[in-house]
């Protein structure tokens, strides 16, 4: 893959405006666009048309967790939508992810045209070891061995792959082989500034570590020139 195509730009902005604005100047720069909760929720699904007809894929980032057959249902919708990518709630369990998983593919199958990818979210990387066994219950495990059984699971049930912290890549990798793909946030370039992101990679780490694609949102739409900002992670990932 080209390193611009591991490239998924969350456009992480309050208006459709700034958004296609953004895909406008980046289409031919970056792989991937991630509509998250906000935007989606601002725009609507009519921004994933808007994505497309300027050239662009997107990602849906709106993390499904709920009953087996409502997740289906609101896959069929993401196939119906033609998104490139979409996610859920591996909690969610492996009736429901089966039941996203088969629907999805149905659905692409009756409209004629290739799946979306699904990736499941497994531990949420906000989540410290101490949450997870005093708020969760999940007690005697380490969150990375949760982390990686919660990813065979959802691999086991028809799911592409997942997104998970710099950190989890190697476990996961063990567990799941080299075609199940990994997504990864929490990128810095060292030019960059950390924000909120603690547990940060930069991009070439990410890529040595095995990620697939990376999520990078602020050091690039926060950027004066946000094309010269792509251009240098590339540099960097062809280095
Ligand atoms: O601006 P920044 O590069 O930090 O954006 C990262 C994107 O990835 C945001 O859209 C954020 O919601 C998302 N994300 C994350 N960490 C996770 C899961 C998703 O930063 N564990």
């Amino acid at each position: 893959m080209k390193p611009k195509k591991r490239i998924i730009l969350a456009l992480d902005v309050n208006s459709k405006d700034e958004a296609v604005d953004l895909v406008k100047k980046l289409a031919g720069h970056v792989g991937v666009f991630k509509v998250g909760m906000q935007l989606y929720n601002l725009a609507g699904p009519d921004i994933v048309h808007c994505i497309n007809d300027l050239g662009g894929q997107v990602f849906i980032d709106l993390k499904f967790h709920d009953i087996p057959n409502t997740v289906a249902s609101a896959g069929k919708v993401m196939a119906g939508l033609n998104c490139f990518m979409f996610n859920v709630h591996a909690a969610g369990g492996r009736v429901m992810l089966k039941a996203a998983a088969q629907a999805v593919k149905e659905e692409a199958l009756r409209l004629r045209r290739a799946p979306p990818k699904i990736l499941a979210v497994t531990v949420l990387t906000s989540i410290s070891q101490k949450e997870l066994e005093d708020e969760m219950l999940i007690k005697g495990r380490a969150v990375e061995q949760v982390v990686s059984t919660w990813a065979e699971m959802a691999q086991q049930s028809g799911i592409d792959g997942v997104v998970c912290s710099p950190q989890e890549i190697t476990a996961i990798r063990e567990r799941c082989g080299p075609d199940f793909i990994i997504v990864t946030p929490g990128i810095r370039p060292q030019w960059a500034e950390e924000g909120d992101q603690k547990r940060i990679t930069t991009p070439r780490q990410a890529l040595d570590a095995g990620a697939d694609y990376m999520v990078i949102g602020r050091p690039i739409i926060k950027a004066y020139d946000p094309v010269e900002a792509v251009k240098l992670i590339i540099d960097e990932l062809e280095a």
